[in-house]
């Protein structure tokens, strides 16, 4: 017998055998399609490989696609559980050509692959074709010799694939299993098509034209092949069973349900554990994608899977959440085919668990509320949207879920009248807002969310994505356009392009999009929690409310950003380490060319706890461990280690960053634990290399560091080292010798300075005995070149005292500076204070006070170049 695992690779030999690239599964989050909410087919990662947008180095490919279709155009969700083949999850095997092969050869192997590998019994086999398709008809008779009753000419949208109102297209032929008359049902085109006797197959797709914008649709520049199987039919038919859902895997799963919750898998619970069996699949696909549960867009639909297969759990009377125990047969199941399932089980059951745990608190009343409630509802009839607005609203009960527990009973719900409870709250919700003091120009940002919800971030997995144009804001005011030179701020549905926010600054970046619309981005702002906010200009082209485009952040810079976040987490870790557990984060920078962190620290930091810091945070760089994200409770994150940020506010889930391996002697599980929504590095060896330029004072027991990593860092040791040197080539040494010939030259220097203000002062006394006779008095009054100040004074008294009785003035200029000296006789002391004196003479260099006693007084001022003016100022105040 086949198993689901062997039925994958045998499809996927046969066409590497027949020069098919095999291409692994592309992530469940389209990264080439801004409409499709997730992958839903296997082509979809080749949609511009067919339209010639994109180049591959090769022409034929086979894959095995994960396809999700829950929410969005193609959403199986209300039917699981009920049905035989529908599934939120599933896997889509193909064979894909892009320009080589066409019809007759998809045909060929098709009927190949089936009849021989597979070994289907041929008399089994029928298939359909689009109504004017002959040539399609013609090669099923010419190669599989099936007769003409075995074809069927199919005159609806059901033959001609589309993969969505836009995108290549083109007519199909659909191969179908009869299982005999033995099982009721009709033939495809047959009123009874939809029983169990003849099940669709393999769907081969003659990929011919693009279609564009309504009403116009044209030719591929060549014709293609995208063909679609899904695994969990194709593994019934193998193993001779009517019902996906008895195939391996999926059996697998419910057995596991069914030992958990101690449920009969075939009794009355038959219905919950297929939902649980499914929704585990998609649940656990989407995270390991990068999907996390949410109120927004695609995580809101995830966040739907799993509350709907966490009410089966609580109806099968689980006591404990269950969801998260699941997960090991999942990966015993699919994680070889699928390693990113094996990778992220952790984040995986972390996630279920969470999610599992926080429902569960509000399932219970939320259940008895609805029981209530539904009891007085007739069968046939509706829930109150005001109750089901309130399951949704207080018990996060999602509307889909209300109307799943309702189906049973055979009611529903008043959809409009949820859809007003749910406009009277957000209309409550604006008026608070009115009222909250926000500032006026941010109405156009409030409006904007309220009509276009939070923005998707895909930054944490990707660089560079499709998106649509959901608001575009030019001069503060919301438009449809805008056109080359414009300064506008953009909105996407979904965006690579991170927000400022928690100190990592804004992504910068190229969007481009049809009709060569180019716009550069210079940055990206958040709004109102959630809006993401591209500011920058229109260089060309226009850009449209609703056209679609391609969002592309600046690589190196994103690369820089990251490096230096991450060396922040290990400089805020050792840090702790060296200067005790009182250090927390006070604020922090992370861009692309350096790191600001400041730390409540009472004291500098000395050198030498800087340089262990230093060595430390390297030390850990070069470790090269994993650097990884995963989504808890803020309790959760605190136990595991997580430094808990004070004063700061959490919501219900924070995103924890972890690095390295833990030290000895810690309880914590890694190196560096933080709460943190920034993007990092995937190991710490990308970092590369960690430097701490300057350490200082922001405020009392605030210190900061600055610091630089990767690129930023190598730069400043080069810049050092040509530094370096130079000095060494000024002074012709070795810059090892640096240090020894500096002293040296400084204590050089000290002793030449000694020798020539000795010189000076000899010069000074054998020079200046002469005096002059002002207002009666002996008067020697002198600029004296350079000599410091404080060998003014001894001068001055020597001076003096061979005067015997008068006044000396003396006045030194060096670097502008001008320093005065004044000394008095005692006789003359009463009539002329040393201190007026040389205040005096201040004045005149632009200085001010002066100090001494009266004989004895020294002063300075700026304007060396006046001393003449000085002397004068000292003459005319004796003989004033
Ligand atoms: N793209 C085709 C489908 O999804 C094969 O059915």
């Amino acid at each position: 017998m086949f198993s689901s695992n062997d039925i994958r690779a045998t499809f996927l030999n046969y066409f590497a055998r027949n020069g098919h690239q095999v291409v692994p599964s592309a992530p469940l989050v389209p990264r080439n399609d801004p409409t499709l909410l997730f992958t839903n087919a296997g082509m979809v990662p080749f949609k511009n490989v067919f339209t010639g947008q994109e180049k591959r180095p090769y022409v034929r490919a086979t894959s095995s696609q994960k396809c999700v279709r829950a929410g969005g155009k193609h959403n199986d969700l209300d039917n699981v559980g009920y049905t035989a083949r529908h599934h939120t999850f599933f896997e889509m095997l193909g064979n894909f050509s892009f320009g080589d092969y066409f019809k007759e050869q998809a045909i060929f192997h098709a009927w190949t692959l089936l009849t021989k590998d597979f070994g289907l019994d041929k008399d089994r086999l029928l298939v359909t074709v689009y109504h004017t398709d002959d040539e399609a008809a013609g090669l099923w008779k010419k190669i599989a010799g099936l007769r003409d009753e075995k074809i069927i000419r199919i005159p609806t949208d059901d033959n001609f694939w589309k993969m969505g109102d836009t995108g290549p297209c083109g007519p199909c032929s659909e191969i179908f299993y009869d299982h005999g008359p033995g099982i009721a049902g009709g033939p495809p085109g047959s009123p009874d098509e939809d029983g169990d006797r003849f099940i669709e197959i393999w769907n081969l797709v003659f990929m011919q034209y693009e279609e564009g914008p309504p009403g116009t649709r044209v030719a591929l520049p060549r014709p293609s092949i995208d063909t679609g199987m899904g695994l969990e039919r194709f593994a019934a038919i193998l193993q001779g069973k009517h019902d996906n859902y008895d195939t391996d895997t999926l059996r697998a799963l419910i057995l596991a349900s069914a030992e958990a919750t101690g449920q009969d898998p075939d009794g009355k619970f038959r219905m919950s554990h297929r939902v649980v069996a499914d929704h585990l699949r998609s649940t656990s696909f989407l995270i390991a994608d990068g999907v996390l549960p949410s109120n927004e867009g695609r995580g809101y639909v995830l966040r739907r899977i799993m509350r709907r297969a966490m009410r089966h759990a609580h109806l099968m009377g689980a006591a404990e959440p269950l969801m998260y125990r699941l997960v090991p047969a999942l990966t015993r199941q699919m994680g070889q085919a699928f390693p990113e399932l094996t990778q992220a089980e952790a984040l995986i059951t972390e996630t279920l668990k969470l999610e599992e745990n926080r429902f569960r608190a509000m399932l219970d009343r939320g259940i008895s509320l609805l029981r209530d409630e539904a009891a007085t509802v007739p069968t046939g009839g509706a829930l109150s949207g005001a109750v089901a607005f309130k399951l949704y609203d207080t018990y996060g009960f999602p509307l889909d879920l209300t109307q799943d527990a309702l189906r049973e009973e055979q009611k529903s719900v008043d959809i409009e009248g949820f859809n007003a409870a749910m406009a009277e709250q957000k209309k409550r919700a604006r008026a608070a807002w009115a009222g909250s003091g926000e500032a006026a120009t941010e109405t156009v940002w409030f409006e904007l969310k309220e009509q276009l919800g939070g923005t998707e971030f895909l930054g944490y997995a990707t660089e560079g994505a499709e998106a649509a144009i959901t608001g575009l804001v030019v001069d503060g005011q919301p438009t449809d356009e805008a056109l080359p030179g414009q300064a506008v701020a953009l909105i996407l549905n979904q965006t690579p392009f991170y927000a400022e926010s928690g100190g990592q600054v804004g992504d910068t970046g190229i969007i481009t999009g049809p009709d060569d619309l180019r716009i550069r981005i210079t940055d990206t702002q958040k709004k109102l929690g959630e809006l993401f906010v591209h500011l920058g200009t229109v260089e060309a082209g226009t850009a449209r409310v609703g056209g679609t485009v391609v969002a592309r952040v600046d690589h190196e810079r994103r690369s820089a950003i990251r490096a230096h976040h991450s060396a922040t987490h290990l400089l805020h870790e050792a840090m702790r380490r060296h200067l005790g557990t009182h250090v927390t984060q006070k604020g922090s920078l992370n861009a692309p060319d350096r790191l600001r962190f400041d730390i409540s620290q009472p004291r500098p930091v000395t050198a030498e706890e800087l340089a262990l810091v230093e060595r430390e945070v390297n030390a850990r760089i070069r470790e090269n461990a994993e650097v990884t994200t995963r989504l808890m409770t803020p309790d959760e994150a605190v136990k595991l280690g997580a430094m808990a940020l004070f004063g700061e506010k959490y919501g219900d889930e924070v995103r924890v960053v972890t690095m390295g391996a833990p030290e000895e002697g810690t309880d914590k599980s890694a190196y560096s634990i933080e709460l943190c929504g920034g993007t990092h590095v995937t190991r710490t060896g990308d970092i590369g290399l960690f430097r701490i330029v300057s350490e200082g004072a922001v405020s009392a027991g605030v210190r900061r560091i600055e610091a630089l990593a990767g690129a930023a860092a190598i730069a400043s040791v080069e810049d050092a080292n040509r530094l370096l040197a130079e000095a060494a080539a000024v002074l012709k040494a070795q810059p090892s010798e640096l240090p020894t010939r500096i002293t040296q030259l400084q204590e050089d220097k000290k002793r030449l300075e000694r020798q020539l203000s000795e010189l000076q002062k000899k010069l000074v006394l054998s020079t200046a005995t002469e005096f002059e006779m002002v207002g009666g008095l002996k008067l020697i009054a002198r600029h004296v070149g350079e000599i410091p100040a404080k060998e003014l004074r001894p001068i001055a008294t020597d001076l003096l005292k061979g005067l015997g009785s008068g006044v000396v003035a003396l006045i030194s200029t060096a670097d502008q500076k001008a320093a005065i000296a004044v000394a008095v006789s005692d006789d003359v002391s009463a009539a002329h204070g040393a201190v007026d004196l040389v205040r005096a003479a201040a004045v005149a260099v632009g200085g001010s006070g002066g100090g001494g006693n009266k004989t004895m007084a020294q002063a300075g001022g700026p304007d060396g170049g006046k001393w003449e003016a000085a002397l004068a100022a000292i003459r005319s105040t004796i003989t004033a």
